[in-house]
């Protein structure tokens, strides 16, 4: 029996929560698997119930969990929960904090039944297949002091050795079961931060003579993203960046709503999200791309509990579904979300 803790969230986050929960149940049985799914009130939902984004109970639950699955936080521009006394992006930022989940694993690919929807020139995406290792607890997210004054603010970004060392090995680590290729991606042309960055991941690299490593400012690596993505093998950088560069890398597939995420820590429990976030323009119409949810849900069966048959078969029955023309709105189709998982379920069991 695996403990799952499910922080469904705001906005989408039910909504492909419940696709990818309907995936796991529905195949659960072929894989002599048993999930129990413990639901928690997170983000805006949390908000409402407790005035708080990160309930006391749930971070208990996730404390307690074999591993966690987190749909999305947060609401639209001017909603009331910005004035909480724990804002949902607060409270997920405590979350990672709190269960030390220092390395985000993005994957970026781009299958072949996603070519014809990308909106990149084919010759280009195709075979794009990289993975961005963001650091995820430390950084401009949480240095210290930060202040929001009227007519003046600042933040404070700091990393010390022991973070970047620690994400760095992560990233090589990774290198050594893929093509052995690390990008480094820093401003160390005028960050003090990323100066460190750069000699801690050169300091870190002698230990896998196997694999190469570049470095590159994250200004031009921005544009060659887009410009030759099957460059990259494994991206390593800083919280912001990661942030930033793993949203501008959903234009290769064509939406954010394929992308999942992985977060680890040395030890601990695992969380696994999407990258996106509660997209409140498409809230409650049914018509979210639950891929992204469901792929997360089979990172979790390959990392977490090293289902690794289980995993491949919900990746392709995903793909499969779209290459069939089943696609969401944001792929340019008209499946609806339900729609959409009850054709993975049917193709899992075809
Ligand atoms: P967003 O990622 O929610 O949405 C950006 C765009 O992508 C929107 O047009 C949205 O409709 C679309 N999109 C995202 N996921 C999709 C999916 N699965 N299917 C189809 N279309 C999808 O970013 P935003 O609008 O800037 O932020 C909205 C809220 O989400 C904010 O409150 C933000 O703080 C929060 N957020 C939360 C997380 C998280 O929970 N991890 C991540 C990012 C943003
Ligand atoms: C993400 C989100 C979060 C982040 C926000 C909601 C705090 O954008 O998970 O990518 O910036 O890390
Ligand atoms: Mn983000």
């Amino acid at each position: 029996m695996k403990k799952i803790t499910v922080l469904a969230g705001d906005g989408i986050g039910p909504e492909i929560m419940a696709s990818a929960i309907a995936v796991l149940q529905a195949t659960a049985s072929n894989y002599e698997q048993n999930f129990q799914f413990n639901n928690q009130l997170f983000g805006g939902a949390g908000i409402e119930a407790s005035g708080r984004a990160l309930p006391e109970a749930t971070l208990q639950a996730c404390y307690d969990a074999d591993a966690i699955l987190l749909g999305a936080i947060g609401g639209a521009i001017g909603s009331p929960w910005e004035k909480a006394k724990q804002t949902p992006e607060q409270g997920l930022l405590a979350l990672r904090k709190a269960l030390n989940l220092f390395a985000n694993i993005r994957p970026i690919c781009v299958p072949d039944a996603l070519l014809p929807l990308s909106p990149v020139k084919e010759a280009i995406v195709k075979g794009t297949d990289f993975i961005v290792v963001r650091e995820l607890t430390s950084g401009i997210y949480f240095g210290e002091p930060r202040q929001l004054q009227e007519t003046k603010a600042y933040d404070t970004c700091r990393y010390t050795e022991t973070e970047i060392a620690r994400i760095a090995h992560k990233a090589f680590q990774l290198a050594q079961t893929r093509r052995k290729k690390v990008t480094s991606v820093d401003k160390a042309n005028v960050l003090a931060t990323s100066k460190l960055w750069r000699k801690v991941v050169t300091d870190v690299a002698k230990d896998y003579p196997d694999c190469t490593l570049e470095h590159q400012l994250v200004d031009s690596c921005a544009m060659r993203i887009v410009q030759q993505p099957t460059d990259f093998d494994v991206i390593v950088t800083e919280n912001l960046f990661g942030d930033i560069l793993s949203d501008e890398a959903s234009v290769l597939p064509g939406t954010l709503g394929v992308l999942p995420s992985a977060s680890h820590s040395e030890n601990g429990v695992s969380l696994y999200e999407p990258i996106h976030g509660s997209a409140p323009d498409i809230a409650g119409k049914n018509c979210a791309n639950p891929a992204s949810m469901i792929l997360s849900a089979a990172l979790m069966l390959r990392q977490s509990f090293q289902e690794e048959k289980m995993a491949q078969s919900i990746e392709d029955a995903v793909f499969a579904v779209m290459n069939e023309g089943v696609v969401t709105p944001d792929l340019g189709g008209n499946a609806k979300t339900d729609e959409f998982t009850a054709a993975v379920i049917k193709k899992m069991q075809s």
